[in-house]
């Protein structure tokens, strides 16, 4: 087969900058796929002086001549997906081909009711602070082998007898264990009918349409969500997410060999933060967090929830090269740090005495860990408008040298504001 395939996937606690790292790469590949996570995404692309924040469709539909993919691994919320279609169609930005893939499983009302009960349930201290889009349940009905596919909701009489089996159980779990009312199933089914109607343009075989791209030699882009630490079987389990946001997950979750990927680059935000609970070793104190938090716009997409700040963590950034096979890194807000004067950055754990410089993503370790910080020299300037590398203050070079070091892995692409032209391309 001719054509390459290449993934973008997040290294941190997502929110890294994936969406504008896509749109900078898709003006020149073909096809852009979603591959896990669903509406809990938010990927931001400021572009032609506007902002788009998207959550289900692929951060490529800006391109006219492209294709983009709602992959297999990808849980559909339909009327978030409807919304977001319309509001990109009133605009006229609707310039891509949208592929829903067939087998994608359906987020259900039901899903999104008990995403909140499971919070409730779990209380204080063992909440996740999920982003209450119904992605746990419904990831969970998947798995149990009774969920609802997309294909499903082009036939009425399959809809039935699914939505039926799958709302008796979820009815049963709202009322019996959480003590809910539960939900009706004639307002779902007549709902979920209409979803399909609404969407059957869109369904179709989406690893089939990237099948026929690679041999057509095209090029095929796998856009990750959330990221490496919230990763349910890499990331600080059980804080985590319900899908394999590592790029592995681009496999399964597009349909694609993985002997195909040949580029996988890892989006990585100059420090870093986290929404949510769970453990997060470099998390700065309240004064250096509010001023990271006020520099860099750090409030969810999705949810406008105030981001946790913190310093960059080399140990876990290892771990992600590690787990990804990272080729490259996107650092993006790089300008943020600007005006700080010293830049810790963590290159240990200090764990019962041991310095430890290989990651453990177990709760349990991880709350107990002291983060080993080695100094770098900040920069004052504004770098918000360097457009190549030799025109970023000297300290700003080192920092980045600093991290291809101690990574091994190059540095291909820097993000120096938010804009799609604040950037720096060094390979990518
Ligand atoms: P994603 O979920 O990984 O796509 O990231 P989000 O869109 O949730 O969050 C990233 C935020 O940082 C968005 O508000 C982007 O507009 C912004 N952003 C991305 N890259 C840069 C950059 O290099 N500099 C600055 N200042 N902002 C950036
Ligand atoms: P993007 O793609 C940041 C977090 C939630 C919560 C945990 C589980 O924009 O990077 P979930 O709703 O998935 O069950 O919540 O994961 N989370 C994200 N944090 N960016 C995201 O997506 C996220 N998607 C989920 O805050 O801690
Ligand atoms: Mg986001």
């Amino acid at each position: 087969m001719k054509g390459k395939v290449e993934a973008i996937i997040g290294t941190q606690w997502g929110d890294e900058g994936k969406g504008r790292v896509v749109d900078a790469v898709a003006s020149r590949v073909d096809v852009v796929a979603r591959y896990q996570g669903g509406a809990n995404a938010g990927h931001t692309v400021m572009a032609e002086g506007e902002t788009y924040i998207f959550h289900l469709l692929p951060s490529g539909m800006l391109y006219p001549g492209k294709t983009c993919v709602i992959g297999n691994g990808v849980v559909i919320d339909p009327q978030q997906l409807i919304d977001e279609l319309e509001e990109l169609q009133d605009k006229g930005k609707d310039r891509a081909r949208l592929v829903i893939s067939e087998s994608a499983h359906v987020v259900m009302p039901y899903h999104k009711v008990l995403d909140g009960m499971e919070e409730r349930f779990r209380g204080t201290g063992r909440r996740i602070g999920t982003t209450r889009r119904g992605i746990g349940p419904c990831y969970m009905d998947k798995v149990s082998r009774r969920g609802i596919r997309m294909e499903d909701l082009l036939e009425p009489d399959v809809l039935r007898e699914k939505l039926t089996f799958n709302l008796e159980y979820n009815n049963l779990l709202l009322t019996r264990i959480y003590e809910e009312s539960p939900l009706s199933f004639g307002e779902i089914y007549d709902e979920a009918l209409a979803w399909g109607e609404r969407l059957a343009p869109y369904i179709g075989d989406g690893s089939l349409v990237i099948h026929k791209a690679l041999e057509a030699g095209d090029t095929v882009l796998l856009e990750g969500a959330q990221g490496t630490l919230l990763d349910i079987d890499h990331g600080t389990y059980p804080f985590v997410t319900s899908s394999n946001a590592v790029g592995g997950g681009g496999c399964t979750g597009a349909g694609i060999g993985p002997v195909r990927i040949s580029r996988m680059t890892g989006v990585t935000k100059a420090y870093c933060t986290r929404v949510g609970s769970g453990p997060f070793p470099t998390e700065a104190e309240e004064e250096v967090a509010t001023r990271l938090r006020d520099r860099g716009g750090e409030y969810g997409a999705t949810t406008g929830r105030p981001r946790r700040c913190g310093w960059l963590d080399l140990v876990a950034l290892k771990h992600a090269v590690r787990v990804n096979g990272l080729t490259g890194i996107a650092l993006t807000k790089l300008d943020v740090l600007s005006g700080e004067k010293d830049l810790p950055v963590c290159v240990a754990y200090s764990h019962e005495g041991r310095r430890d410089e290989d990651f453990r993503g177990g709760y349990s370790y991880l709350e107990n860990v002291k983060p080993v910080f080695q100094k770098l020299a900040g920069w004052q300037e504004d770098i918000s408008g360097c457009d190549t590398w030799e025109s970023l203050p000297e300290e700003a070079r080192k920092y980045i040298t600093f991290i291809e070091e101690q990574t091994g892995v190059p540095v291909v692409f820097i993000g120096v504001g938010a804009k799609r032209e604040q950037m720096i391309r060094r390979g990518l």
